[in-house]
């Protein structure tokens, strides 16, 4: 499976979104008889986030768990290298730089998921539908046989969809029609700042400190995360006659 994490506005989560997906991986992997193979492409490097945690691994001497990590700079000849790369491995996943350049859109698209992570705020939402729009209406013009998921980050655990402003928000997307990955990856603000600061997997972090509770949320979410984008499992669309959306703002982009 080849997954890309594509988004025009920075700092939405795609780098959160990606180690979330390898830890899973990687927790699964261990142990096991069959390991899958993953290689992470780090083609957004200048912010240094995978491929550093991957370089605080290896000067740590923690195991691979049948996990590279490459880093490109990406270019016109990248979504070639997704395929090539996708023959020899089991799952490969592609970290993007926000640009509208057409190998940037050419790469996402390569993929048979594109994982477009927001807050439920506005701010994030807003530029992150648009470019979905687009992305949705590339893949119906051309008969691409590429998903599409809006990844909800940053939930609280607990609010998940249950914040008046964030659940309005939530139904507008959906009333655009807009698939959105089932389970939201929650506040994971410790988890995250342990995991890149050790270069620790969260399962890791677990066994280091059981009662790590933010480690633990984390990996379960991870965990069911990965299933979803496994199964493309998203959240059922709203009845047509739904009425409980009163931001009405955020549809106007759509
Ligand atoms: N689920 C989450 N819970 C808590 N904090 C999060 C979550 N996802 C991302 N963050 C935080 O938001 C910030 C941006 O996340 P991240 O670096 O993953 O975004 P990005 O889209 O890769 O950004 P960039 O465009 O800079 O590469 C980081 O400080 C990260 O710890
Ligand atoms: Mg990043």
């Amino acid at each position: 499976m080849i997954i890309s994490l594509y988004s025009t506005k920075g700092g939405v989560g795609k780098s959160t979104t990606i180690l979330s997906i390898v830890n899973a991986i990687a927790s699964a992997n261990r142990g096991s008889e069959s390991p899958e193979s993953v290689c992470v492409i780090d083609a957004d490097h200048k912010q240094g986030s995978l491929a550093g945690f991957f370089d605080e691994r290896r000067k740590r001497g923690l195991p691979d768990h049948s996990i590279e990590c490459r880093v490109i700079e990406p270019s016109d000849d990248t979504p070639e290298l997704l395929y090539e790369l996708g023959e020899k491995y089991d799952h490969v996943i592609i970290d993007l730089p926000g640009q509208h350049a057409n190998y940037v859109v050419l790469s996402a698209l390569q993929a048979d998921l594109v994982l477009m992570p927001a807050a439920m705020t506005l701010v994030e939402v807003n530029p992150v539908r648009l470019a979905m729009k687009n992305m949705m209406q590339i893949i119906r013009e051309h008969s691409l046989p590429t998903k599409v998921g809006f990844v909800v980050s940053r939930g609280a655990r607990i609010y998940q969809f249950e914040g008046r402003t964030a659940k309005g928000i939530l139904r507008s997307v959906q009333r655009a029609r807009f698939p959105i990955l089932k389970t939201p990856l929650s506040n994971q603000g410790t988890a995250m700042t342990d995991a890149w600061a050790t270069g620790h997997y969260h399962f890791e972090l677990i066994e280091l400190d059981p009662k790590a509770k933010s480690s633990v949320n984390a990996h379960e979410d991870a965990v069911m995360f990965w299933d979803d984008c496994k199964t493309y499992n998203i959240v059922e669309m709203p009845a047509e006659d739904d009425e409980e959306s009163e931001v009405t703002d955020a549809t106007a982009g759509a």
